[in-house]
């Protein structure tokens, strides 16, 4: 069984509670908050995902997986640690260099709070595996970051594979999760390549039942 960690970035304000009740008895695992600057990715969902996340924490037990697609690194990650996150993802393109990735892990692993890298669909797999033994898990974009709703990236899921030959071989506890285009069409083959925690969006949220989705998404 693999995780689901629902994309809210398309949650209509009007729905919003409902919606998050609805996941959470849907049994989504997680509720996964795509944080955008403006900058980073061209489109800024700063304001709208700062609200929904508090919401969720008044209403819902359910951890947050945070992905943040901003170049100001360290301001969000201070912006979110009180909201107590189970998981706050980084870009590694985000980082001017190695250093700046290990400083902020280590910000983010200070506050007890689980780490994560993440890489776009253009990065390679080499660039982030001395970081695999310092986080919790690698999230691979199977999209171009920005958007909901697009295709998954054929291309991309060989990198998952590459991941996972390479967690398995060092014998490390990292887990690879992946983000864009899962739906039912394409989720074998990212858990076939070694997925163990599965992002949806749209599949999810446009589904006629949730439960059901997230179950097939899951199993
Ligand atoms: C894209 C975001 C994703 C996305 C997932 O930049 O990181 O989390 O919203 O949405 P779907 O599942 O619709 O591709
Ligand atoms: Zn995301």
């Amino acid at each position: 069984m693999a995780e689901v960690s629902t994309s809210i970035l398309t949650v209509k304000q009007e729905d919003a509670i409902k919606t998050f009740y609805d996941l959470e008895t849907a049994g989504t695992t997680y509720f996964h908050i795509d944080i955008m600057d403006g900058k980073f990715v061209p489109k800024n969902t700063e304001e709208m995902m700062y609200e929904y996340s508090s919401t969720i924490k008044q209403i819902s037990n359910l951890p947050l997986d945070v992905h943040l697609m901003v170049e100001d690194v360290r301001d969000n990650i201070e912006k979110y640690i009180p909201l107590t996150p189970h998981i706050i993802t980084i870009h590694y393109e985000a980082c001017k260099d190695d250093d700046e990735v290990f400083e902020l892990l280590g910000y983010i692993k200070d506050n007890n709070i689980k780490a994560g890298i993440s890489i776009k669909p253009g990065t390679e797999a080499e660039k982030i595996k001395k970081f695999l033994p310092h986080v919790y898990l690698v999230l691979v974009m199977t999209v171009e970051p920005g958007l909901g709703g697009q295709k998954l990236m054929p291309s991309t899921v060989e990198k998952v594979r590459e991941l996972k030959e390479y967690i398995d071989k060092e014998g490390l506890d990292t887990y690879i999760e992946v983000d864009g285009g899962v739906n039912l069409e394409t989720v074998h083959l990212v858990k076939e390549a070694g997925a163990e925690i599965l992002v949806a969006g749209s599949a999810i949220i446009d589904a006629k039942d949730f439960k059901e989705m997230i179950g097939e998404l899951a199993k």
